[in-house]
């Protein structure tokens, strides 16, 4: 089997990769492609639907020019919650495709929680009443947009997060489905019953025809039409799941007990739970994915802002990646006294603050550039702890270790300072792609294959004495408070 390969496709928000992967585990080809997010107003976050897709076509014909031969199954992981409409007719965008960042609905979601809803809706969903989520958006587009209510009207109007998207364009429009795992990141899904619920359709006031067909994550989604990428006809999908939910996957967690951090444009921290379970901490409740094996639930926690922290300070400081601002921070001990609270879309778990707005404090004439470069890499690290002391404080018990992933995990600094503000090991994924991998190894899987996963780097051991990290770590929830403060 190890002459299997699977094209492995992870649509993010900053890039979309692709990878061709072999029975083996070895990577036969890897391709990537960079996006654009507009931020036309305070709050809104967009991205073209038709760039996504084309991304896609892309890293397609890229790992497939790298890595000539067939193909036995795609997998795709994708940047969760991003709402994308069109029309069934024309395949076309209704409008760009609100991402997950995207605050528009903040009102309308503090209306919703005023009439006392929430509760109800976390019951069946795990999830808080959030702009993040995609029902609010969908309501808002039908009031909003008159091409997505005429084609609401007409019938043609479909709805989906960046999987559908992407699935639909992959079958030439045969398939309108989605997987469990984005699913249950709409607001619109009931975990329990593992289907779009009616009921929540009418909280938010949207129509169920324009929701895809849900599905466990292993299925057989559909094959590719002929000539809409470099792949032939017939390629069977075989496994679709959120990234982060991939991630998890990647780390070859299958049962509670382990919990990881993806350091992406946001952060999500996941872990399995026994059972479903609501959140008393400020996190969600979700599905991990769902198999052959069954439901597998999770919890988890996301942050708004993280890696993007370090590239927004090191725009304003001029420096030329967030590379140069690891290498900058680096040159003094300590950020200082200056906090950097990077809540430039609000602040997502555990704080779920859509008022709150990016903050620095603490400074002082002492205060320089290196000081700012080492608050954004703290602000990282400290959003993270916060996550997994809720994740603790849900579950009754400490957990072990991290394990980490996405492009920030790369960076030893960060990774060290993790482990200093957690106090406990990091261990950080050999292969920065373990969302693509997981993915993979879920298609594989389906296929009857175990795909057998790297195991991680040396982790980093905590080397904070527990007074000192304490200290700092009142110090960033007194800055948070700050940020959370009304303008
Ligand atoms: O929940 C949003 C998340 O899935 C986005 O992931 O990797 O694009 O930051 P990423």
């Amino acid at each position: 089997m190890s002459a299997l390969r699977v094209l492995a496709i992870d649509q993010g928000t900053t890039n979309t990769k692709a990878l061709v992967v072999a029975g083996d585990g070895s990577v036969l080809a890897r391709a990537a492609a960079p996006l654009v997010t507009q931020y036309p107003q305070s709050g809104w976050a967009e991205q073209s639907a038709e760039a996504l897709w084309a991304s896609v076509q892309q890293v397609i014909a890229q790992a497939l020019q790298a890595a000539p031969g067939p193909v036995d199954a795609i997998a795709i992981a994708n940047q969760r919650e991003t709402l994308v409409l069109w029309d069934a007719v024309t395949h076309q965008p209704l409008c760009p495709a609100m991402i997950w960042q995207c605050r528009r609905t903040a009102e309308d979601c503090a209306a919703l929680a005023a009439t006392g809803i929430g509760p109800v809706v976390a019951a069946a969903t795990g999830l808080g009443l959030n702009p993040l989520f995609p029902a609010s958006k969908l309501a808002w587009a039908l009031r909003n947009i008159p091409a997505v209510a005429a084609a609401q009207d007409s019938g043609r109007l479909r709805a989906g997060t960046v999987d559908a998207w992407l699935l639909w364009n992959l079958t030439g429009g045969a398939v309108h489905a989605t997987d469990h795992s984005n699913a249950a990141r709409t607001l619109l899904f009931d975990t329990a019953s593992l289907s779009f619920s009616p009921e929540l359709a009418a909280i938010f006031a949207v129509p169920m025809a324009c929701l895809p067909q849900p599905l466990p994550s292993d299925s057989l989604f559909g094959t590719t039409a002929a000539g809409v990428t470099a792949l032939p006809a017939g390629v069977s999908i075989h496994a679709m799941m959120g990234d982060s939910h991939a991630a998890l996957y990647g780390h070859g967690v299958r049962a509670p007990g382990a919990v990881k951090a993806t350091y992406g444009t946001g952060s999500s921290l996941m872990t399995l739970t026994p059972a479903r379970v609501t959140s008393r901490h400020g996190l969600s409740g979700t599905i991990g994915w769902t198999d052959r094996q069954g439901t597998a639930y999770a919890l988890e926690g996301n942050i708004t802002v993280s890696a993007q922290a370090a590239a927004f300070m090191a725009k304003l400081l001029g420096l030329a990646d967030a590379r140069a601002l690891s290498d900058l921070a680096q040159t003094v001990p300590d950020a200082g006294g200056v906090s950097f609270v990077p809540a430039l879309a609000g602040l997502g778990a555990p704080h779920w603050n859509d008022a709150a707005r990016g903050t620095l404090t603490g400074m002082s004439h002492a205060t320089g550039p290196a000081h700012l470069a080492r608050a954004a890499l703290d602000a990282i690290a400290h959003q993270i702890a916060d996550v997994f002391e809720a994740m603790q404080a849900d579950i009754g018990h400490p957990l072990a270790a991290l394990s980490a992933d996405g492009g920030a995990s790369g960076n030893d600094f960060l990774m060290q300072l993790q482990a200093d503000l957690i106090g406990r090991p990091v261990q950080v994924a050999a292969l920065e792609e373990v969302g693509a991998m997981g993915v993979a190894a879920m298609a594989m899987a389906a296929l009857g294959h175990r795909l057998p996963l790297a195991a991680p780097k040396p982790p980093f051991h905590p080397g904070l004495r527990p007074a000192e990290r304490d200290r700092q770590r009142r110090a960033w929830a007194h800055a948070v408070a700050q940020a959370a403060l009304p303008g």
